[in-house]
């Protein structure tokens, strides 16, 4: 019988950027053996930096541009379409930036996972490093949670805390918590790969089939993932 901790699960990849989480996130499969099988990266930007970093790794891309939709529904529904045609196990957001219809999230619920650079529930929506710089918070950082209807409002499992210096800009701050991003969401993407990870019906999340009351914390490289 096949190990469920390192039997690749088919997972796809949605981004709109430069697709820097996406790169981590390929690294962790080729060099630490994270054990998904990327099925295909759908951006829906024609121009996301992310297509060609998938192109060069020898994923299938594709994009579904959502200004050739009249809604957001007709968008979310050609890209459920274009997503379970993949079959994939896991849905990964890597700097997506869409809101996506209930109907949508209602489909994917407890396989699909986003990645936000706050630590949720403070900062929810964009700017949150300058957000965090003007509200004078000493510390800052990075989350992955599973995907509810609420927008960046879906449980919270694993953050990632960063130091905020007394003379940060947002740029230098956003960097430090952008490199501590490309360790936490392989980390993340992980726990669920192998099966340890779930979201209950309640919305709690399960690890090891035991409720997670708090979030994890990120582990340094070196260390045990998480346990
Ligand atoms: C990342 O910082 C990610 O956390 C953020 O977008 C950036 C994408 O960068 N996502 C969100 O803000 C979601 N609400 P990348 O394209 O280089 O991975």
């Amino acid at each position: 019988m096949s190990d469920p901790a390192t039997t690749p699960i088919p997972v796809v990849i949605l981004i709109s950027g430069r697709g820097s989480n996406l790169h981590a996130i390929i690294e962790a499969v080729e060099q630490d053996g994270l054990p998904i099988e990327i099925r295909a990266v759908i951006s829906n930007r024609p121009a996301a930096g992310g297509l060609q970093v998938a192109a060069e790794a020898g994923i299938a891309t594709d994009v579904i541009d959502h200004t050739e939709f009249t809604g957001r529904a007709a968008f979310d529904h050609a890209l459920q379409a274009r997503i379970d045609a993949c079959q994939p196990e896991l849905v990964i957001l890597a700097g997506f930036m869409r809101i996506l219809t209930e109907d949508f999230v209602t489909h994917y619920r407890g396989r699909m996972l986003n990645i936000h650079p706050s630590l949720l529930p403070e900062f929810p929506g964009l700017n949150t490093h300058q957000r965090a710089l003007d509200a004078g918070c000493r510390v800052h950082g990075a989350s992955v949670h599973f995907v509810t209807a609420d927008m960046d409002g879906g449980p919270v499992f694993l953050q990632a805390r960063v130091a905020v210096r007394a003379d940060d800009t947002a740029e230098q701050l956003a960097s430090r918590v952008l490199e501590q991003e490309h360790q936490l969401y392989p980390q993340a993407i992980r726990l669920f790969a192998e099966g340890r990870l779930s979201l209950g019906d309640n919305d709690d999340v399960l690890l090891d089939a035991s409720v997670l009351e708090q979030p994890l914390q990120l582990t340094a490289r070196a260390d045990t993932p998480c346990s």
